[in-house]
């Protein structure tokens, strides 16, 4: 009993240290010139389907929810905002050359297809992320229309 004891006590002092680690949740400026809503003038409707279900991992608009306050939560969501910025950040497509623009449009097409995005993690705390089938498609045939008409 004594021992169980100890290891809640120490565990509980563990968790409130560790949310003192500092952690950075401040986003970078966004550039309108470079920004993919707004150089491609993204119709409205595809715009908020991709600002809910997209732009909290892959831009630097990310909006954090109050989970991603206490580690090591935290830690997790900071981790999969930071992967998933490095290899799509739709605030800085303007900087993409042809290549990486055309792979990035068919991996997205690919992952919505499959269902691998948005993680579904996030999917369960964030509604709004859950698209269904029809708005699937409608991402994806904008991002085909736009690869096939090289207006990327
Ligand atoms: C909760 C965070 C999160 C959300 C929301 C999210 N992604 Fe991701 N995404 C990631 C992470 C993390 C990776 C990298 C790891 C992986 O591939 O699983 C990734 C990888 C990708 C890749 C692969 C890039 C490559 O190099 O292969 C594409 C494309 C992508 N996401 C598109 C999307 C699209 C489109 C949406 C919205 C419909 C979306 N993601 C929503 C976190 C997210």
């Amino acid at each position: 009993m004594k021992t169980a004891k100890k290891i809640i006590f120490w565990t509980l002092v563990g968790f409130v240290l560790i949310q003192f680690f500092p952690m950075d949740r401040v986003n970078k400026p966004v550039d309108s010139k470079v920004n993919f809503v707004q150089v491609k003038n993204t119709p409205e409707k595809v715009r908020t389907l991709l600002k809910n279900a997209c732009y909290d991992c892959h831009s630097n608009e990310t909006v954090y929810p109050k989970y991603a306050y206490v580690a090591p939560i935290s830690w997790s969501v900071k981790s999969h905002v930071n992967d998933g910025r490095q290899r799509l950040n739709f605030s800085v497509w303007g900087t993409y050359n042809k290549e990486l623009k055309e792979n990035m449009l068919d991996r997205s097409m690919e992952a919505l297809k499959h269902k691998t995005m948005p993680l579904p993690g996030y999917i369960v705390y964030h509604d709004e992320a859950k698209l269904t089938e029809a708005e699937r498609t409608l991402l994806i045939q904008y991002f085909d229309e736009m690869l096939k008409s090289k207006t990327y």
